[in-house]
């Protein structure tokens, strides 16, 4: 198996692939203003099996494009959302953020919960601009920063894991010099990282390791998660989510 295929293997089965949570997806639902609309055309960027798809179908009215590199995880959430009934209301793509198949204004919403990341913040938000209609809202969560200062060891960590890691306040200029004006915001707590990301994983990696014959790509792979958990443990003050919702000028 190749990194990706190992990758997808870990993370494929756990109700997320990202910190996150049910709770925080609606709070921001709560902050796009739609929750009154009708029909609305909506993307979910980087979804994953669909731990916030489910929760923005239950939510808002309309039809949901869900979009991943990896159609693995697509066939996760076609089940997951097969059992809840709500299939219907979401149809799943496989296609890059950073090239999407989507025409000039075609949505009300763009969503994408810890995924913007992989293509950069700025970029993407530039990027899928165009995609939404006028007065169209954004709403993405993103690594941020929560603390003023912070120890060398932990910006080593995140220059080399996500350069584009900056403060709440840095994230939302950035927003707001590429045609945005923010809405809202807040920060994802803790149990959208333990609870939610890291114990679930945690508690699969045996399982993934008898899948994968304990070879040493797994076991690698194993490590990583742990030295990622161990690092969000001892350094959470300075670091979260950021979830961000702003309207398309
Ligand atoms: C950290 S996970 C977040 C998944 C989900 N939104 C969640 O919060 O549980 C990032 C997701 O982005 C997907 N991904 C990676 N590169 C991508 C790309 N270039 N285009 C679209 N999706 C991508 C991964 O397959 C993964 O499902």
């Amino acid at each position: 198996m190749n990194e990706f295929e190992l990758l997808i293997d870990l993370h494929r089965y756990n109700q997320r692939q990202g910190p996150g949570g049910v709770g925080e997806t609606e709070k921001a639902i709560g902050l796009t203003g739609l929750e009154n609309e009708e029909n609305l055309n909506m993307a979910d960027i980087g979804c994953g099996s669909g731990g916030q798809t489910l929760t923005l179908a239950k939510k808002l009215d309309g039809h949901i494009t869900a979009v991943d590199l990896f159609p693995e995880f697509l066939e996760e959430l076609k089940v997951r959302s097969g059992k809840e009934g709500l299939d219907h209301r979401i149809s799943t793509l496989t296609a890059s953020m950073d090239d999407l198949p989507f025409g000039e204004e075609e949505f009300d919403l763009i969503w994408s919960e810890g995924a913007i990341y992989l293509m950069g913040f700025e970029k993407g938000i530039t990027k899928w601009i165009q995609h939404l209609k006028p007065g169209g809202i954004l709403a993405v969560s993103d690594i941020s920063w929560i603390t003023d200062k912070r120890p060398d060891a932990l910006e080593k960590f995140w220059a080399e894991e996500c350069p584009e890691i900056d403060t709440v306040d840095a994230k939302l200029k950035v927003l707001e010099t590429q045609g945005y004006a923010p809405l809202g915001h807040f920060i994802l707590p803790e149990d959208c990282w333990i609870e939610n990301y890291y114990r679930p994983l945690q508690e699969s990696h045996d399982t993934f390791l008898e899948r994968q014959g304990h070879s040493n790509e797994a076991r690698e792979l194993v490590k990583l998660d742990t030295h990622e958990y161990e690092m969000y443990l001892q350094y959470k003050e300075h670091y979260s989510y950021g979830f961000y919702v702003a309207k398309k000028l």
